[in-house]
């Protein structure tokens, strides 16, 4: 028989910060490739693909663990539309961390720009066509996707903190274990 949790497992914890650290990375990478310019520059575009389609792998794992591992429910004293807000939220990061990968792979292909998995092996270019072209639209929604999901985290952190200050429960304790639980 399952037994109830009321706590994410070791698993979800691990991968929930990996991902969102390596989100910020990836931000982060952007920056420092627009602050350069030659090939360190071009380094740090390379990098961002191979940690981009990093995150792609581990999120897909995430999912499969989150689908046999259903998410705890929120607190009963939360309104609906909270707990439904705190969901959808949750379900457009899936989304996105699979969505945006996916569509920079899809342009560095149209471009065919070969990607170099941490310069260790080639990763197989998808077969989209189109050239530069093509490339440049995708580039546009990678762009515009980025945005939603920097609006997305936002809101996510602005959730997180209200939890922990405002409502006061444990809900944050919960993604974080070592914050200590409230009564
Ligand atoms: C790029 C950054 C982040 C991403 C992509 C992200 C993504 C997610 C996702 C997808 C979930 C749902 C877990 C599930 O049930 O599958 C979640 C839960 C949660 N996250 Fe984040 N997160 C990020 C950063 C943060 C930060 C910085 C905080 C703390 C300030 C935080 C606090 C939480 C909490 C407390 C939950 C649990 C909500 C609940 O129990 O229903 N997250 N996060
Ligand atoms: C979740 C994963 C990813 C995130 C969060 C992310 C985020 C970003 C952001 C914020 C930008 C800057 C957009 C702008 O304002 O111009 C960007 C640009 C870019 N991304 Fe990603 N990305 C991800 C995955 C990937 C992957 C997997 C690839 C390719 C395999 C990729 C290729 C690129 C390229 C080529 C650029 C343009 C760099 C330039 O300015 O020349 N990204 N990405």
């Amino acid at each position: 028989m399952a037994e109830p949790r009321n706590r994410y497992s070791t698993v979800s914890l691990i991968l929930h910060w990996l991902i969102a650290a390596l989100v910020v990375t990836q931000v982060v990478l952007i920056a420092a490739h627009e602050w350069t310019e030659g090939p360190i520059s071009r380094e740090f575009v390379n990098i961002h693909k191979s940690v981009g389609l990093s995150i792609l792998v581990l999120t897909l794992g995430r999912l499969g663990w989150r689908i046999a591992n259903p998410a705890i429910p929120l607190p009963d004293a939360l309104p609906r539309w909270q707990k439904l807000l705190a969901r959808a939220t949750h379900v457009l990061f899936y989304v996105f961390l699979i969505a945006m990968p996916l569509v920079g792979w899809a342009a560095s292909s149209a471009a065919g720009r070969e990607i170099l998995w941490f310069g260790l092996f080639q990763w197989p270019l998808l077969p989209v066509g189109g050239g530069r072209e093509t490339a440049g639209a995708l580039m546009d929604l990678h762009e515009t996707a980025a945005k939603l999901l920097i609006t997305l985290v936002v809101l996510h952190i602005i959730g997180a903190l209200k939890h922990h200050f405002v409502d006061r429960d444990n809900v944050l304790h919960r993604m974080i274990p070592w914050i200590p639980r409230r009564p």
